[in-house]
């Protein structure tokens, strides 16, 4: 039996045409065309599209995906009901695996395996993910669950999480961060809602397998790490020394670092760009700056780049999401990428079941418990 690698490093677990990841050069494709390519032309709609069709979609596709995800975005009642009878304290991703996973009970197709209902759950999923986020953020804070509006995803999020529509300049970087975040081959949580789905369980609970394996520190969880940093960093002076202290005590820092990429992470460039852009036009550099400096240092000290995680937080913060909501809004956006992916297998089915190499003892005889 060959043994994979610890953490199956390295390991193909299956072909996929969705998502490439080129990590010795820094290249990532979503169906074949450059992340950079999308980030900068595509929307997140259409992205979505593009990964669940193989193809850009015509206009009238477009339209048609468009006017379904519109059609879809209020939330059920009873889900906006369980997000009220939490307690205020409970952490955010917590509610949110709960209440995704509640919403297969009040989906109409709640007992159809078939690829068509999957794909009108996979839309149901993905207008809705946002608004479900943004309402988890207003019951925490007290304040009303807003209606969504005739517009994006990514207007809506912001537009139901802050109560006021998005200037163009904050609902395109927050688009284009959708769009940079929608997939990314097998991620952890990517292969976790494989596994599931391919066990022919139900759509969302292979979405809610991701989720679990989404909010981690050491994959979705990075980004919130990376804020808190940031926040105990105080000013870019104190940036450098409190990394090379943080590294000396043997401690991760978030948002650097990745399994694939062995350079720079193409997103974390896209990213660093829209944080300096808006950084500059708010008038505040402190977060890009201390960013800045960090990255430096882990550059010259462990040659370890920036992943997706790390300038995303300063972009978040310029957006006014707060940081609690960095791990959660990682899913209004992968959804799309899971969905893709749990179409994919559910196309070309194989359990997945891989075996484990036994070190444990073998041939013993039972012995009583009075024995012991
Ligand atoms: C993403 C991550 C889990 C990938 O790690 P991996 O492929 O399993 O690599 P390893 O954990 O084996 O790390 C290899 C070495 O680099 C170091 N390293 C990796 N990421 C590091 C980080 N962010 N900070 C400090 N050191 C890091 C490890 O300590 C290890 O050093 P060692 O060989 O001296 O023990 C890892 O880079 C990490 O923990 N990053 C921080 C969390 C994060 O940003 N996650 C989001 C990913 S998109």
């Amino acid at each position: 039996m060959v043994v994979a690698d610890s953490g199956l490093e390295g390991v193909v677990a299956a072909s996929s045409s969705i998502c490439d990841v080129d990590g010795l050069n820094g290249v990532l494709i979503y169906r074949g065309y450059d992340i950079r390519d999308l980030a900068h032309n595509s929307n997140f709609e259409e992205t979505t599209c593009l990964l669940w069709n193989a193809d850009l979609p015509d206009r009238a596709t477009l339209e048609s995906f468009r006017a379904d995800i519109q059609a879809n975005m209020v939330l059920p009642g009873p889900i906006v009901d369980l997000l009220r009878s939490f307690p205020r304290s409970a952490p955010l991703t917590a509610i949110l695996r709960t209440a995704f996973s509640a919403m297969a009970i009040y989906d109409e197709d709640v007992s159809d395996g078939s690829i068509e209902a999957v794909r009108r759950k996979a839309i149901r999923a993905t207008a809705r993910m946002g608004p479900l986020v943004a309402a988890i953020h207003r019951v925490s804070a007290d304040l009303p669950i807003l209606e969504p509006r005739e517009g994006s995803i990514a207007g809506n999020f912001l537009y139901l999480l802050h109560g006021e529509w998005p200037d163009e300049v904050s609902e395109h970087v927050y688009d284009v961060c959708l769009v940079l975040h929608a997939d990314h081959e097998f991620n952890a949580s990517t292969f976790a809602a494989r596994v599931t789905m391919a066990t022919l369980s139900d759509y969302h609970s292979a979405i809610t397998s991701a989720l679990g394996a989404l909010f981690g520190p050491l994959h979705g969880g990075a980004n919130e790490g990376a804020i808190k940093m940031l926040r105990e960093i105080g000013t870019p002076d104190r940036a450098a020394a409190w990394v090379r202290a943080a590294l000396a005590r043997k401690q991760r820092i978030m948002g650097f670092g990745h399994r694939v990429y062995k350079v720079y992470d193409p997103r974390a460039r896209e990213l660093k760009d829209m944080s300096r852009a808006l950084a500059a036009a708010q008038g505040d550099m402190s977060l890009y700056e201390s960013s800045v400096e960090i990255e430096k240092v882990m550059e010259s000290d462990r040659k370890l780049f920036p992943n997706v995680d790390f300038y995303s937080a300063s972009t978040f913060t310029a957006l006014g999401i707060p940081g609690a909501l960095f791990t959660p809004i990682f899913a209004v956006s992968r959804i799309a990428g899971w969905s893709a992916h749990v179409m994919e297998q559910l196309t070309h089915n194989r359990l997945i079941r891989p075996r484990a190499e036994y070190l444990g003892e073998r041939g013993r005889s039972y012995i009583p418990i009075q024995e012991r």
